[in-house]
Protein backbone atom coordinates (compact mmCIF):
# COMPACT_ATOMS: atom_id res chain seq x y z
CA UNK A 1 0.00 0.00 0.00
CA UNK A 2 1.35 3.33 -0.61
CA UNK A 3 1.11 5.92 1.98
CA UNK A 4 -1.75 8.62 1.30
CA UNK A 5 -3.14 10.68 3.55
CA UNK A 6 -5.54 9.24 5.34
CA UNK A 7 -9.06 10.51 4.69
CA UNK A 8 -11.54 9.55 7.99
CA UNK A 9 -14.90 9.74 7.71
CA UNK A 10 -17.86 8.53 9.34
CA UNK A 11 -19.29 8.46 12.78
CA UNK A 12 -16.36 9.24 15.13
CA UNK A 13 -16.40 9.06 18.83
CA UNK A 14 -18.60 6.83 19.54
CA UNK A 15 -19.04 4.17 22.75
CA UNK A 16 -17.49 0.94 22.03
CA UNK A 17 -19.77 -1.57 20.20
CA UNK A 18 -21.32 -3.68 23.25
CA UNK A 19 -22.74 -0.42 24.16
CA UNK A 20 -23.69 1.03 21.31
CA UNK A 21 -27.57 1.23 20.63
CA UNK A 22 -28.15 -2.09 19.05
CA UNK A 23 -30.05 -0.30 15.42
CA UNK A 24 -26.67 1.52 15.09
CA UNK A 25 -24.66 -1.92 13.95
CA UNK A 26 -27.40 -4.33 13.11
CA UNK A 27 -27.46 -6.51 9.89
CA UNK A 28 -31.51 -6.90 9.09
CA UNK A 29 -32.34 -10.03 7.09
CA UNK A 30 -35.75 -8.73 5.46
CA UNK A 31 -38.54 -11.64 5.36
CA UNK A 32 -41.27 -11.46 2.62
CA UNK A 33 -43.57 -13.37 4.66
CA UNK A 34 -45.52 -15.07 1.71
CA UNK A 35 -42.42 -16.12 0.30
CA UNK A 36 -40.65 -17.21 3.24
CA UNK A 37 -41.75 -20.65 4.43
CA UNK A 38 -45.07 -22.50 4.54
CA UNK A 39 -46.43 -24.11 7.35
CA UNK A 40 -49.99 -24.95 6.59
CA UNK A 41 -49.53 -26.30 2.47
CA UNK A 42 -51.35 -23.45 1.03
CA UNK A 43 -48.91 -22.08 -1.01
CA UNK A 44 -48.84 -19.01 0.94
CA UNK A 45 -45.63 -18.56 3.50
CA UNK A 46 -47.14 -17.63 6.59
CA UNK A 47 -45.89 -16.77 10.41
CA UNK A 48 -45.71 -20.41 11.85
CA UNK A 49 -43.51 -21.01 8.80
CA UNK A 50 -41.34 -18.24 10.17
CA UNK A 51 -41.16 -19.39 13.73
CA UNK A 52 -40.14 -22.91 12.08
CA UNK A 53 -37.02 -21.54 10.54
CA UNK A 54 -35.78 -18.51 13.16
CA UNK A 55 -32.94 -20.84 14.17
CA UNK A 56 -32.21 -20.86 10.78
CA UNK A 57 -31.84 -17.37 10.87
CA UNK A 58 -30.12 -16.82 14.45
CA UNK A 59 -27.74 -19.33 13.08
CA UNK A 60 -26.58 -17.52 9.61
CA UNK A 61 -25.95 -14.57 12.29
CA UNK A 62 -28.35 -11.66 11.69
CA UNK A 63 -29.64 -9.70 14.55
CA UNK A 64 -32.72 -8.44 13.77
CA UNK A 65 -35.28 -9.59 11.59
CA UNK A 66 -37.60 -7.08 9.49
CA UNK A 67 -41.18 -8.62 7.80
CA UNK A 68 -43.44 -6.94 5.48
CA UNK A 69 -47.07 -6.90 6.05
CA UNK A 70 -48.66 -9.85 7.22
CA UNK A 71 -51.87 -7.97 8.28
CA UNK A 72 -55.38 -8.89 6.66
CA UNK A 73 -55.11 -8.01 3.23
CA UNK A 74 -56.49 -8.41 -0.44
CA UNK A 75 -52.99 -8.61 -1.30
CA UNK A 76 -53.59 -6.61 -4.57
CA UNK A 77 -50.62 -4.88 -3.63
CA UNK A 78 -48.65 -7.92 -1.92
CA UNK A 79 -49.89 -6.61 1.57
CA UNK A 80 -49.05 -3.27 1.31
CA UNK A 81 -52.73 -2.97 0.82
CA UNK A 82 -53.53 -3.30 4.68
CA UNK A 83 -57.33 -3.80 5.30
CA UNK A 84 -56.42 -3.80 9.07
CA UNK A 85 -53.06 -2.61 10.23
CA UNK A 86 -54.11 -4.03 14.05
CA UNK A 87 -54.36 -8.03 13.38
CA UNK A 88 -52.64 -10.94 10.80
CA UNK A 89 -54.42 -12.42 7.69
CA UNK A 90 -55.81 -15.31 8.74
CA UNK A 91 -54.05 -16.99 6.04
CA UNK A 92 -50.96 -15.84 7.68
CA UNK A 93 -51.38 -17.05 11.03
CA UNK A 94 -53.16 -15.31 14.17
CA UNK A 95 -52.07 -13.13 16.79
CA UNK A 96 -50.78 -15.44 19.28
CA UNK A 97 -48.58 -16.06 16.50
CA UNK A 98 -47.62 -13.06 15.76
CA UNK A 99 -46.76 -13.07 19.58
CA UNK A 100 -45.27 -15.96 19.81
CA UNK A 101 -43.00 -14.98 16.85
CA UNK A 102 -42.36 -12.12 18.72
CA UNK A 103 -41.35 -14.11 21.52
CA UNK A 104 -39.30 -16.59 19.98
CA UNK A 105 -37.19 -14.41 17.96
CA UNK A 106 -35.96 -12.04 20.85
CA UNK A 107 -34.93 -15.93 22.89
CA UNK A 108 -32.67 -16.35 19.75
CA UNK A 109 -31.06 -12.62 20.26
CA UNK A 110 -32.92 -11.43 17.04
CA UNK A 111 -34.25 -8.39 17.52
CA UNK A 112 -38.17 -7.60 15.25
CA UNK A 113 -38.92 -4.88 12.98
CA UNK A 114 -42.52 -5.23 11.42
CA UNK A 115 -44.11 -2.93 8.61
CA UNK A 116 -46.16 0.26 8.89
CA UNK A 117 -47.92 1.60 6.03
CA UNK A 118 -48.94 5.30 6.49
CA UNK A 119 -49.68 6.58 3.42
CA UNK A 120 -52.27 4.32 2.51
CA UNK A 121 -55.06 1.83 3.41
CA UNK A 122 -56.52 -0.77 1.33
CA UNK A 123 -59.93 -0.25 0.18
CA UNK A 124 -61.09 -2.97 1.94
CA UNK A 125 -60.08 -1.20 5.14
CA UNK A 126 -63.24 -0.53 6.99
CA UNK A 127 -62.80 3.34 6.86
CA UNK A 128 -62.47 3.65 3.30
CA UNK A 129 -65.77 0.94 3.07
CA UNK A 130 -67.44 3.73 5.36
CA UNK A 131 -66.34 6.41 3.38
CA UNK A 132 -67.92 4.92 0.32
CA UNK A 133 -71.27 4.73 1.99
CA UNK A 134 -71.24 8.52 2.01
CA UNK A 135 -70.63 11.32 -0.05
CA UNK A 136 -68.13 13.45 -0.71
CA UNK A 137 -67.62 16.26 2.07
CA UNK A 138 -68.55 13.96 4.68
CA UNK A 139 -66.21 13.36 7.57
CA UNK A 140 -65.66 9.71 6.75
CA UNK A 141 -63.83 11.02 3.74
CA UNK A 142 -62.13 13.66 5.08
CA UNK A 143 -60.02 10.89 6.30
CA UNK A 144 -59.15 10.30 2.35
CA UNK A 145 -58.41 12.65 -0.45
CA UNK A 146 -61.81 13.29 -2.19
CA UNK A 147 -61.20 15.95 -4.36
CA UNK A 148 -63.84 17.45 -7.62
CA UNK A 149 -62.38 17.01 -11.04
CA UNK A 150 -61.24 18.83 -13.67
CA UNK A 151 -63.49 20.16 -16.74
CA UNK A 152 -67.07 21.20 -17.05
CA UNK A 153 -68.20 18.12 -14.72
CA UNK A 154 -65.27 17.00 -12.95
CA UNK A 155 -65.05 14.44 -15.72
CA UNK A 156 -60.97 15.03 -15.86
CA UNK A 157 -58.73 14.02 -12.60
CA UNK A 158 -58.12 16.94 -10.40
CA UNK A 159 -54.40 17.26 -11.25
CA UNK A 160 -51.98 15.73 -12.98
CA UNK A 161 -50.41 13.01 -10.62
CA UNK A 162 -49.55 9.82 -11.69
CA UNK A 163 -49.43 6.69 -9.79
CA UNK A 164 -46.45 5.07 -8.84
CA UNK A 165 -47.36 1.67 -10.61
CA UNK A 166 -48.81 3.88 -13.55
CA UNK A 167 -51.42 5.58 -15.02
CA UNK A 168 -53.80 8.57 -12.96
CA UNK A 169 -53.08 9.07 -9.35
CA UNK A 170 -57.15 9.70 -9.01
CA UNK A 171 -59.84 7.19 -9.81
CA UNK A 172 -63.17 7.95 -10.00
CA UNK A 173 -65.43 7.73 -6.60
CA UNK A 174 -68.58 5.24 -7.99
CA UNK A 175 -72.01 6.65 -7.45
CA UNK A 176 -70.62 10.39 -7.27
CA UNK A 177 -69.57 11.72 -10.68
CA UNK A 178 -66.96 14.68 -10.71
CA UNK A 179 -65.36 13.57 -7.79
CA UNK A 180 -62.10 11.35 -7.52
CA UNK A 181 -59.46 10.01 -4.84
CA UNK A 182 -56.05 10.13 -4.47
CA UNK A 183 -53.77 7.32 -4.66
CA UNK A 184 -50.09 6.74 -5.35
CA UNK A 185 -49.91 4.22 -5.62
CA UNK A 186 -52.83 1.15 -7.01
CA UNK A 187 -56.67 1.87 -6.93
CA UNK A 188 -57.25 -0.28 -3.98
CA UNK A 189 -54.66 1.59 -1.81
CA UNK A 190 -56.54 4.62 -0.88
CA UNK A 191 -53.87 7.45 0.13
CA UNK A 192 -54.61 8.97 3.78
CA UNK A 193 -54.70 12.34 4.59
CA UNK A 194 -52.71 13.20 7.42
CA UNK A 195 -54.27 16.63 7.74
CA UNK A 196 -57.08 14.96 9.56
CA UNK A 197 -55.46 14.44 13.46
CA UNK A 198 -58.02 11.02 13.86
CA UNK A 199 -55.38 9.29 11.36
CA UNK A 200 -52.80 10.80 13.34
CA UNK A 201 -54.36 9.17 16.94
CA UNK A 202 -55.55 6.02 14.44
CA UNK A 203 -51.70 5.19 13.41
CA UNK A 204 -50.29 5.95 16.82
CA UNK A 205 -52.45 3.58 18.15
CA UNK A 206 -51.13 0.99 15.42
CA UNK A 207 -47.39 1.78 16.58
CA UNK A 208 -48.65 1.25 20.29
CA UNK A 209 -50.52 -2.06 19.69
CA UNK A 210 -46.94 -3.59 18.04
CA UNK A 211 -44.85 -2.23 20.79
CA UNK A 212 -47.12 -3.39 23.04
CA UNK A 213 -46.64 -6.57 22.01
CA UNK A 214 -42.46 -6.04 22.33
CA UNK A 215 -41.79 -5.48 18.65
CA UNK A 216 -38.31 -3.64 18.62
CA UNK A 217 -39.38 -1.13 15.67
CA UNK A 218 -41.07 -0.36 12.19
CA UNK A 219 -39.69 0.07 9.10
CA UNK A 220 -41.83 2.83 7.75
CA UNK A 221 -43.20 2.43 4.01
CA UNK A 222 -42.95 5.50 1.96
CA UNK A 223 -41.62 7.49 4.85
CA UNK A 224 -41.28 11.02 2.10
CA UNK A 225 -45.04 10.70 0.97
CA UNK A 226 -47.98 11.04 3.28
CA UNK A 227 -48.10 14.94 2.99
CA UNK A 228 -49.09 16.81 -0.08
CA UNK A 229 -48.71 20.26 -0.99
CA UNK A 230 -51.65 22.47 -0.51
CA UNK A 231 -53.88 23.16 -2.88
CA UNK A 232 -52.91 19.52 -5.13
CA UNK A 233 -50.85 21.78 -7.81
CA UNK A 234 -49.81 20.02 -11.09
CA UNK A 235 -46.76 18.37 -10.91
CA UNK A 236 -43.92 18.40 -13.22
CA UNK A 237 -44.73 15.65 -15.84
CA UNK A 238 -43.28 12.34 -15.27
CA UNK A 239 -43.03 9.30 -17.55
CA UNK A 240 -45.67 7.51 -16.50
CA UNK A 241 -43.49 4.74 -15.93
CA UNK A 242 -42.67 4.29 -12.34
CA UNK A 243 -38.85 3.62 -11.27
CA UNK A 244 -38.03 3.76 -7.44
CA UNK A 245 -36.37 7.19 -7.00
CA UNK A 246 -38.51 8.72 -9.48
CA UNK A 247 -40.83 10.24 -7.25
CA UNK A 248 -40.54 13.96 -6.89
CA UNK A 249 -42.93 16.64 -6.94
CA UNK A 250 -45.99 17.93 -4.88
CA UNK A 251 -46.97 14.64 -3.63
CA UNK A 252 -43.56 13.64 -2.36
CA UNK A 253 -40.73 14.51 0.34
CA UNK A 254 -43.06 17.60 1.70
CA UNK A 255 -40.82 19.58 4.29
CA UNK A 256 -44.06 19.08 6.89
CA UNK A 257 -44.11 15.37 6.46
CA UNK A 258 -40.74 15.62 8.48
CA UNK A 259 -43.15 16.83 11.73
CA UNK A 260 -45.06 13.12 11.66
CA UNK A 261 -41.64 11.62 12.06
CA UNK A 262 -40.83 13.72 15.26
CA UNK A 263 -44.30 12.83 16.61
CA UNK A 264 -43.59 9.14 16.38
CA UNK A 265 -40.26 9.29 17.27
CA UNK A 266 -41.80 11.07 20.87
CA UNK A 267 -43.86 8.11 20.84
CA UNK A 268 -41.28 5.15 20.40
CA UNK A 269 -38.98 7.21 23.05
CA UNK A 270 -41.68 6.48 25.81
CA UNK A 271 -40.65 2.95 25.51
CA UNK A 272 -38.05 1.26 27.28
CA UNK A 273 -36.29 0.53 25.88
CA UNK A 274 -36.92 3.42 23.29
CA UNK A 275 -38.46 1.54 19.75
CA UNK A 276 -36.48 2.23 16.85
CA UNK A 277 -37.71 3.00 12.75
CA UNK A 278 -36.18 2.38 9.60
CA UNK A 279 -37.98 4.88 7.30
CA UNK A 280 -38.35 3.83 3.29
CA UNK A 281 -37.84 7.35 1.35
CA UNK A 282 -36.45 7.39 -2.13
CA UNK A 283 -35.67 10.36 -2.33
CA UNK A 284 -32.96 11.90 -4.87
CA UNK A 285 -30.32 12.55 -3.21
CA UNK A 286 -28.35 11.58 0.10
CA UNK A 287 -28.78 15.51 1.75
CA UNK A 288 -32.46 14.93 1.73
CA UNK A 289 -32.49 11.40 2.96
CA UNK A 290 -30.11 12.18 5.65
CA UNK A 291 -32.90 15.00 6.61
CA UNK A 292 -35.40 12.46 7.88
CA UNK A 293 -32.92 11.13 10.20
CA UNK A 294 -32.36 14.26 12.07
CA UNK A 295 -32.09 13.57 15.85
CA UNK A 296 -35.25 14.29 17.02
CA UNK A 297 -36.88 11.99 13.66
CA UNK A 298 -36.61 8.63 12.17
CA UNK A 299 -33.13 6.44 13.41
CA UNK A 300 -32.43 5.33 10.20
CA UNK A 301 -33.45 4.91 6.31
CA UNK A 302 -32.58 2.42 3.42
CA UNK A 303 -29.31 3.72 1.61
CA UNK A 304 -31.11 3.71 -1.86
CA UNK A 305 -28.52 5.56 -3.35
CA UNK A 306 -25.89 2.61 -2.40
CA UNK A 307 -28.73 0.03 -4.04
CA UNK A 308 -28.81 2.07 -7.26
CA UNK A 309 -24.54 2.00 -7.25
CA UNK A 310 -23.20 -0.18 -10.55
CA UNK A 311 -20.09 -2.11 -10.80
CA UNK A 312 -17.47 0.48 -10.98
CA UNK A 313 -14.89 0.95 -8.05
CA UNK A 314 -15.12 4.62 -8.34
CA UNK A 315 -19.06 5.03 -8.63
CA UNK A 316 -19.32 2.87 -5.23
CA UNK A 317 -16.66 4.86 -3.64
CA UNK A 318 -18.50 8.21 -4.35
CA UNK A 319 -22.12 6.73 -2.92
CA UNK A 320 -19.95 5.45 0.47
CA UNK A 321 -18.26 8.77 0.58
CA UNK A 322 -21.17 10.83 0.33
CA UNK A 323 -23.65 8.66 2.25
CA UNK A 324 -20.93 8.60 5.28
CA UNK A 325 -20.98 12.38 4.98
CA UNK A 326 -24.42 13.14 5.01
CA UNK A 327 -25.73 10.82 7.60
CA UNK A 328 -22.41 11.80 9.48
CA UNK A 329 -23.40 15.51 9.94
CA UNK A 330 -27.25 14.80 11.54
CA UNK A 331 -25.49 11.72 13.95
CA UNK A 332 -26.95 8.99 11.93
CA UNK A 333 -25.73 5.20 11.02
CA UNK A 334 -25.73 5.05 7.33
CA UNK A 335 -27.19 1.87 5.81
CA UNK A 336 -26.28 -0.66 2.90
CA UNK A 337 -29.04 -2.05 1.44
CA UNK A 338 -28.17 -4.31 -1.53
CA UNK A 339 -31.56 -5.94 -1.86
CA UNK A 340 -35.93 -5.87 -1.38
CA UNK A 341 -38.69 -7.18 -2.55
CA UNK A 342 -39.08 -4.23 -4.92
CA UNK A 343 -35.89 -4.69 -6.80
CA UNK A 344 -33.97 -7.06 -9.23
CA UNK A 345 -32.02 -9.17 -7.23
CA UNK A 346 -28.80 -8.20 -6.93
CA UNK A 347 -27.32 -11.32 -8.61
CA UNK A 348 -28.87 -10.50 -11.81
CA UNK A 349 -28.44 -6.69 -11.41
CA UNK A 350 -24.34 -7.55 -11.53
CA UNK A 351 -24.63 -9.40 -14.17
CA UNK A 352 -22.83 -8.56 -17.08
CA UNK A 353 -25.33 -9.20 -19.94
CA UNK A 354 -26.33 -8.60 -23.63
CA UNK A 355 -29.74 -10.18 -23.06
CA UNK A 356 -31.80 -13.35 -20.89
CA UNK A 357 -29.66 -15.92 -22.39
CA UNK A 358 -25.70 -14.62 -22.41
CA UNK A 359 -26.38 -13.65 -18.84
CA UNK A 360 -23.97 -14.70 -17.16
CA UNK A 361 -24.83 -15.30 -13.83
CA UNK A 362 -21.89 -16.93 -11.60
CA UNK A 363 -20.06 -13.51 -12.74
CA UNK A 364 -23.35 -11.70 -11.34
CA UNK A 365 -23.16 -13.74 -7.95
CA UNK A 366 -19.87 -12.97 -7.52
CA UNK A 367 -20.36 -9.42 -8.04
CA UNK A 368 -23.36 -9.13 -5.68
CA UNK A 369 -21.34 -11.35 -3.21
CA UNK A 370 -18.39 -8.88 -3.35
CA UNK A 371 -20.64 -6.22 -2.96
CA UNK A 372 -22.60 -7.58 0.05
CA UNK A 373 -19.19 -8.02 1.72
CA UNK A 374 -18.37 -4.83 1.33
CA UNK A 375 -21.89 -3.61 2.43
CA UNK A 376 -21.58 -5.66 5.59
CA UNK A 377 -17.72 -4.61 6.22
CA UNK A 378 -19.02 -0.47 6.43
CA UNK A 379 -19.96 1.63 9.11
CA UNK A 380 -23.41 1.43 9.96
CA UNK A 381 -26.18 -0.86 9.87
CA UNK A 382 -26.53 -3.86 6.67
CA UNK A 383 -29.65 -5.31 5.36
CA UNK A 384 -29.81 -8.96 3.55
CA UNK A 385 -32.93 -9.49 1.73
CA UNK A 386 -34.23 -13.00 2.03
CA UNK A 387 -32.86 -15.24 -0.36
CA UNK A 388 -29.49 -13.19 -0.78
CA UNK A 389 -27.81 -15.43 1.29
CA UNK A 390 -28.47 -18.32 -1.05
CA UNK A 391 -27.39 -16.07 -3.66
CA UNK A 392 -30.90 -16.52 -5.69
CA UNK A 393 -31.43 -14.74 -9.03
CA UNK A 394 -34.13 -12.83 -10.09
CA UNK A 395 -36.88 -15.03 -11.89
CA UNK A 396 -37.15 -13.64 -15.44
CA UNK A 397 -39.62 -15.92 -17.49
CA UNK A 398 -42.22 -16.30 -14.99
CA UNK A 399 -45.66 -16.29 -17.38
CA UNK A 400 -47.85 -13.39 -17.48
CA UNK A 401 -50.75 -15.38 -16.21
CA UNK A 402 -48.89 -15.77 -12.57
CA UNK A 403 -47.73 -12.44 -12.06
CA UNK A 404 -49.46 -10.52 -9.47
CA UNK A 405 -47.34 -7.24 -9.18
CA UNK A 406 -49.83 -4.08 -9.86
CA UNK A 407 -47.15 -2.61 -11.79
CA UNK A 408 -47.73 -5.22 -14.40
CA UNK A 409 -51.42 -4.54 -14.46
CA UNK A 410 -51.46 -0.98 -14.35
CA UNK A 411 -48.77 -0.82 -17.28
CA UNK A 412 -50.68 -3.60 -19.38
CA UNK A 413 -47.74 -5.48 -18.93
CA UNK A 414 -45.57 -3.28 -20.29
CA UNK A 415 -43.57 -3.07 -17.07
CA UNK A 416 -43.30 -6.67 -15.63
CA UNK A 417 -43.31 -5.88 -12.53
CA UNK A 418 -41.28 -7.26 -9.00
CA UNK A 419 -42.51 -11.08 -8.54
CA UNK A 420 -39.36 -11.82 -9.99
CA UNK A 421 -37.89 -11.13 -6.48
CA UNK A 422 -40.14 -12.45 -4.92
CA UNK A 423 -40.85 -16.07 -6.00
CA UNK A 424 -40.76 -18.46 -2.72
CA UNK A 425 -37.21 -19.56 -1.24
CA UNK A 426 -35.85 -23.21 -2.32
CA UNK A 427 -35.23 -25.01 1.29
CA UNK A 428 -34.50 -28.31 0.28
CA UNK A 429 -34.75 -31.50 -2.13
CA UNK A 430 -34.48 -31.22 -5.40
CA UNK A 431 -37.37 -30.08 -7.34
CA UNK A 432 -40.03 -27.46 -6.70
CA UNK A 433 -41.71 -26.62 -4.00
CA UNK A 434 -38.18 -27.07 -2.24
CA UNK A 435 -39.33 -27.50 0.89
CA UNK A 436 -41.05 -24.21 0.84
CA UNK A 437 -44.56 -25.70 1.24
CA UNK A 438 -46.32 -29.25 0.84
CA UNK A 439 -48.55 -27.79 -1.88
CA UNK A 440 -48.35 -25.45 -4.25
CA UNK A 441 -46.16 -22.34 -3.89
CA UNK A 442 -47.98 -18.92 -4.90
CA UNK A 443 -45.60 -18.54 -7.50
CA UNK A 444 -43.66 -21.11 -9.70
CA UNK A 445 -40.00 -21.67 -8.47
CA UNK A 446 -37.28 -22.54 -11.60
CA UNK A 447 -36.78 -26.53 -11.74
CA UNK A 448 -32.84 -25.54 -11.68
CA UNK A 449 -32.81 -24.31 -7.95
CA UNK A 450 -31.92 -27.52 -6.10
CA UNK A 451 -27.80 -26.79 -6.36
CA UNK A 452 -29.30 -23.22 -4.29
CA UNK A 453 -31.45 -24.58 -1.44
CA UNK A 454 -30.60 -23.72 2.21
CA UNK A 455 -29.92 -27.41 3.17
CA UNK A 456 -27.57 -27.91 -0.19
CA UNK A 457 -25.36 -24.81 0.93
CA UNK A 458 -25.79 -25.62 4.50
CA UNK A 459 -23.02 -28.88 3.72
CA UNK A 460 -20.89 -27.00 1.76
CA UNK A 461 -18.24 -24.77 3.06
CA UNK A 462 -17.53 -23.04 -0.28
CA UNK A 463 -21.29 -22.37 -0.82
CA UNK A 464 -22.59 -18.57 -0.62
CA UNK A 465 -25.00 -19.46 2.61
CA UNK A 466 -21.60 -20.29 4.43
CA UNK A 467 -19.71 -17.17 3.34
CA UNK A 468 -22.50 -15.07 4.48
CA UNK A 469 -21.93 -17.33 7.88
CA UNK A 470 -18.45 -16.45 7.88
CA UNK A 471 -18.72 -12.82 7.65
CA UNK A 472 -21.32 -12.34 9.55
CA UNK A 473 -19.68 -14.06 12.28
CA UNK A 474 -16.12 -12.11 11.70
CA UNK A 475 -18.67 -9.16 11.64
CA UNK A 476 -19.76 -9.56 15.40
CA UNK A 477 -16.26 -10.78 16.68
CA UNK A 478 -15.08 -7.88 15.73
CA UNK A 479 -14.53 -4.45 17.49
CA UNK A 480 -14.07 -2.42 14.42
CA UNK A 481 -16.63 -3.61 12.27
CA UNK A 482 -20.45 -1.91 12.35
CA UNK A 483 -20.91 1.81 12.70
CA UNK A 484 -18.14 4.03 13.19
CA UNK A 485 -15.14 5.31 10.92
CA UNK A 486 -13.28 4.31 7.85
CA UNK A 487 -10.36 5.71 6.54
CA UNK A 488 -9.96 5.63 2.81
CA UNK A 489 -7.01 4.07 1.19
CA UNK A 490 -5.02 4.06 -1.47
CA UNK A 491 -4.76 0.17 -3.20
CA UNK A 492 -2.61 1.57 -6.17
CA UNK A 493 -5.53 0.49 -8.87
CA UNK A 494 -8.41 2.99 -9.67
CA UNK A 495 -10.59 -0.03 -10.02
CA UNK A 496 -9.62 -1.46 -6.30
CA UNK A 497 -11.18 0.03 -3.33
CA UNK A 498 -9.45 0.21 -0.26
CA UNK A 499 -10.82 1.02 3.01
CA UNK A 500 -9.44 0.74 6.45
CA UNK A 501 -11.78 0.28 9.57
CA UNK A 502 -9.48 1.65 12.14
CA UNK A 503 -8.99 0.94 15.75
CA UNK A 504 -7.94 -2.30 17.86
CA UNK A 505 -8.20 -4.86 15.70
CA UNK A 506 -8.13 -3.01 12.16
CA UNK A 507 -9.54 -4.46 9.13
CA UNK A 508 -8.85 -3.45 5.62
CA UNK A 509 -11.46 -4.42 3.19
CA UNK A 510 -10.33 -4.23 -0.66
CA UNK A 511 -12.66 -4.91 -3.62
CA UNK A 512 -11.53 -5.62 -7.20
CA UNK A 513 -14.05 -4.48 -9.95
CA UNK A 514 -11.53 -4.74 -12.38
CA UNK A 515 -10.94 -7.34 -15.43
CA UNK A 516 -8.04 -8.85 -14.37
CA UNK A 517 -6.23 -9.93 -10.93
CA UNK A 518 -4.76 -6.61 -8.63
CA UNK A 519 -1.72 -6.50 -6.41
CA UNK A 520 -1.94 -5.05 -3.17
CA UNK A 521 1.25 -4.71 -0.90
CA UNK A 522 -0.59 -5.36 2.87
CA UNK A 523 0.55 -6.73 5.76
CA UNK A 524 -2.16 -9.04 7.50
CA UNK A 525 -4.11 -12.07 6.94
CA UNK A 526 -7.44 -12.33 5.43
CA UNK A 527 -10.52 -12.83 7.46
CA UNK A 528 -12.99 -13.86 4.84
CA UNK A 529 -13.22 -12.96 0.68
CA UNK A 530 -15.71 -14.13 -1.69
CA UNK A 531 -13.17 -15.62 -3.76
CA UNK A 532 -9.94 -17.15 -3.04
CA UNK A 533 -7.18 -14.97 -2.70
CA UNK A 534 -3.20 -15.79 -2.83
CA UNK A 535 0.16 -13.71 -2.55
CA UNK A 536 2.12 -13.45 -5.09
CA UNK A 537 6.15 -13.85 -4.91
CA UNK A 538 6.52 -10.00 -3.17
CA UNK A 539 4.25 -11.07 -0.44
CA UNK A 540 1.62 -8.88 -1.99
CA UNK A 541 -2.16 -10.16 -1.76
CA UNK A 542 -3.71 -11.00 -5.31
CA UNK A 543 -6.96 -10.26 -5.57
CA UNK A 544 -9.03 -11.81 -8.31
CA UNK A 545 -11.58 -9.62 -10.39
CA UNK A 546 -14.92 -9.52 -8.43
CA UNK A 547 -14.18 -9.94 -5.28
CA UNK A 548 -13.68 -8.26 -1.89
CA UNK A 549 -11.71 -9.08 0.78
CA UNK A 550 -11.21 -8.44 4.53
CA UNK A 551 -7.90 -8.16 5.78
CA UNK A 552 -7.03 -8.19 9.72
CA UNK A 553 -4.17 -5.86 9.58
CA UNK A 554 -0.89 -6.58 11.47
C1 LIG B 1 -43.06 0.42 -0.96
C2 LIG B 1 -43.12 -1.06 -0.80
O1 LIG B 1 -41.84 -1.55 -0.56
C3 LIG B 1 -43.73 -1.60 -2.06
O2 LIG B 1 -43.65 -3.00 -2.12
C4 LIG B 1 -45.16 -1.11 -2.14
O3 LIG B 1 -45.71 -1.53 -3.37
C5 LIG B 1 -45.23 0.41 -2.05
N1 LIG B 1 -44.39 0.95 -1.03
C6 LIG B 1 -46.64 0.85 -1.74
O4 LIG B 1 -46.98 0.50 -0.43
MG1 LIG C 1 -49.55 -21.02 4.54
Amino acid sequence: MTADLPVREGNAGLPPRDERLWWRDAVVYQIYPRSFSDSDGDGLGDLPGIRQRLPYLADLGVDAIWLSPFYPSPLLDGGYDVADPRDVDPRLGTLDDARAMVEEAHALGLRVFVDVVPNHFSWEHPWFKAAMQTAPGSPEWARFHALRGKGENGELPPNNWVSAFGGSAWTPIEGHPGWWYLHLFDDSQPDVNWENPEIHEDYAATLRFWFDMGVDGFRIDVAHSLIKAPGYPDGPELDEVWTPGNETGPAWDQPRVHDVWREWRRLADTYEPPRAFVGEAWVRTTEAQAAYTRPDELHTTFNFHFLKAYWDAEVIRDVIGTSLLTSAAVGAPPTWVLSNHDVWRPVTRFAPWLDAETIDLEAGRRRALAMSLLSLALPGSAYLYQGEELGLPEVLDLADEVRQDPNFFRTNGEVKGRDGCRVPLPWSGDAPPYGFTTGAPWLPQPADWAPLTAEAQAQDEGSTLSLYKRALRVRKASPVLGDGELIWRESGHKDVLAVERPGDEPVLVLLNTGPADRAVAVDGEVLVSNRRVDRDRTGALVIPPETCAWVALS
